[in-house]
């Protein structure tokens, strides 16, 4: 059911099953996050590899050493910078933490999301949420309630309805490694304003699918299940495919050339418009039943590399 009734939310949550919540970056697949039974359950739903471990949700950020110890000073300037917002710090676990939220890690991922309905949920149940993004693993993540019932159609008791979600990609996830700041996944908080306020920060966010540090660096990953390609030259592919059915998806400016479909980002050509409306665009054109989607590649700076990475995990053979 999609409803937007906290009441409700919280009976579910209370009797450790699932709801699906909004978050200004993506929707969320929650649970209570201390109880293994609803973290399991989160899990299957998913069909998510054990090896890649949730993310809690926390009302606040006085909340922040029930659930981590050992806090670098970097990491409390950014949870009092960003919070709530589109960060996740990744921080030593308190036991309470089980090893099926943290996947055997001694660390857990941890952030307060911005949405008022999230919010007041989270005020009111005496739990952290674990919530990885509710879609099934590999997946493009969902970004209004709709696209969660797509994918979840009726195992979910309950999809908590708060809209289109604000930011529409996921969190930015930072981590630290002897106290030096680690990005592991690029986000809806560019880079640069996270190193305004904590100085320079190392980008592990490479591909390494053998032993991925975060495994949201899969290298492929948010994909649709049409074949898509990214590229510097849309016309010259086009051409190479012309005798397919192909959707365009485009940052600012529509194509003259005919195509089944064209999906533009931001007439205005602003990154954080085109951020809040690409997961939406791949879901529809993902939906079309066409032979090819083809992506144009976006300005390469600030949340435009986030894009950027996204639509290249979403790619078969990106040229990027
Ligand atoms: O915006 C978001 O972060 C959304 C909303 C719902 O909060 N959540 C989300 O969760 O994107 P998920 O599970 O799709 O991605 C979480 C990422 C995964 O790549 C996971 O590997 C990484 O966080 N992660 C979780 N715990 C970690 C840890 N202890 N160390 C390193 N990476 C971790
Ligand atoms: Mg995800």
């Amino acid at each position: 059911m999609i409803s937007d009734n906290l009441t409700e939310a919280k009976r579910v949550l209370d009797s450790n099953n699932l709801v699906a919540i909004p978050t200004e970056t993506v929707y969320g697949l929650a649970g209570n996050a201390y109880n293994v039974e609803a973290v399991e359950k989160i899990f299957a739903l998913k069909k998510r590899p054990h090896y890649n471990p949730l993310i809690v949700h926390i009302a606040t950020a006085d909340q922040l050493n029930q659930v981590a110890k050992a806090i670098p000073e970097a990491a409390l300037t950014l949870a009092l910078e960003f919070w709530p917002g589109p960060l996740t710090l990744v921080l030593k676990k308190q036991s309470i933490i089980s090893d099926a939220v943290s996947s055997g890690k001694d660390t857990v991922a941890v952030r307060v999301p911005n949405h008022p309905l999230t919010l007041e949920l989270l005020k009111r149940i005496d739990y952290p949420l674990a919530a990885p993004s509710a879609n099934p693993f590999g997946s493009i993540s969902p970004t209004n309630a709709k696209h969660v019932r797509s994918y979840f159609e009726n195992h979910l008791e309950l999809i908590l309805d708060g809209g289109d979600c604000e930011r529409g990609i996921e969190s930015t996830i930072i981590g630290f490694e002897n106290e030096t700041p680690v990005l592991y996944r690029l986000g809806s908080l560019a880079l640069e304003q996270i190193e305004d306020k904590i100085g320079r920060v190392i980008v592990k966010n490479q591909n390494n699918d053998a032993s991925p540090a975060s495994p949201g660096m899969l290298s492929r990953h948010y994909a649709p299940a049409t074949t898509t390609y990214v590229t510097d030259e849309i016309e010259k592919l086009l051409k190479a495919h012309s005798d397919k059915k192909i959707g365009v998806l485009l940052f600012q400016h529509q194509l003259k050339t005919v195509v089944e479909h064209q999906e533009v980002l931001s007439t205005a050509g602003d990154l954080t418009e085109a951020a809040k409306n690409l997961y939406a665009a791949l879901h529809r054109l993902d939906s079309m039943k066409l032979d090819l989607i083809i992506a144009e590649k976006l300005p390469d700076t600030g949340l435009g590399k986030t894009l950027n990475d996204k639509l290249k995990r979403a790619s078969k053979s990106a040229n990027l």
